[in-house]
């Protein structure tokens, strides 16, 4: 009997049942089972981990551990060997040890849960959540170093729905599963929106148009993923709504480039696009 509500005793019971699925136990989820006991017992079981032996003994603890592994295939040894004298009050030690860190192991876990994603979307999820991060430090860095008032109106703007953005994919992903190296990609942000800026406007317009040809193309390969998976309809629908607003980005600064990028502007525009994609890259891995 264990509580099925605790992330870590569901992450420790689904690992004992992988290990041995043919054994002869039966899994009570407490939680689940909560409708067929008294008050007393559902605190009673959900506090500690409760085994009932083939006697109809109920054992809890680290007993019940020692129980559960004298009848798993594979695991008989350690039951003997935490039969033997003083074994098992040190265990039980440990068990309570466990039962004071639970608290905080269960905040913990549950704070990195994502079971609400698709398992293979996670490590570019984590891309998106860095590169709006990154873009928000985009028009920041415009807005903190233009004084031009056609690059302080279109930074402005873009800023508000890059926020948005942020916001949406804050909301998706939990704090563990975002990149470990966020500071990296806002200081990178911030300088590839500042030093165009410094340029003036024509610098900014082909530099908003090449990061954002970029991230159109890194969620169209997401979306082109999902689309035949109807499971994932509402992620699809996020990432198309973010795909959207960046296509109006891109057609904005395009638009506003009136005259061809010359040859220092258009090497400065393809270390963009070489970066933007060791940046997705790496933000897949950290
Ligand atoms: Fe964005
Ligand atoms: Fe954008």
């Amino acid at each position: 009997m264990y509580d099925g509500a605790c992330p870590t005793c569901r992450w420790a019971m689904g690992l004992y049942q992988r290990l041995a699925p043919l054994q002869e136990v039966r899994w009570l989820d407490v939680n689940e089972a909560r409708s067929g006991l008294s008050p007393a017992e559902q605190v009673r079981y959900m506090a500690r981990f409760h085994v009932r032996d083939s006697t109809g003994r109920l054992l809890s603890g680290a007993a019940a551990f020692v129980a559960l592994w004298l009848v798993m295939p594979g695991w008989r040894w350690a039951g003997r060997v935490a039969r033997l004298p003083g074994v098992t009050p040190v265990l039980e030690r440990l068990y309570s040890g466990f039962l004071r860190l639970r608290p905080t192991l269960q905040r913990w876990m549950r704070a990195a849960e994502v079971t609400h994603l698709p398992a293979d979307m996670l490590a570019d999820l984590r891309a998106d959540h860095a590169g709006e991060t990154g873009s928000v430090a985009i028009y920041r860095g415009m807005l903190w170093a233009s004084r031009n008032v056609q690059v302080q109106d279109l930074a402005s703007r873009h800023l508000r729905t890059e926020e948005q953005h942020l916001e949406m994919m804050r909301a998706l992903l939990p704090p563990f599963r975002r990149s470990w190296v966020l500071p990296v990609w806002r200081v990178a942000g911030f300088w590839v929106g500042a030093l165009p800026a410094l340029f003036g406007p024509k610098a900014v317009f082909a530099t908003v148009a090449a990061v954002e040809t970029f991230v159109d193309l890194h969620y169209q390969q997401q979306i082109s993923r999902l689309a035949s998976r109807p499971d994932n309809a509402p992620l699809l629908a996020l990432l198309l709504e973010c795909q959207q607003d960046e296509r109006e980005h891109l057609e904005e600064a395009s638009l506003s480039q009136l005259t061809p990028p010359g040859l220092a502007l258009r090497l400065w525009c393809s270390a963009i696009g070489t970066g933007s994609v060791a940046g997705v890259w790496l933000a897949t891995w950290i």
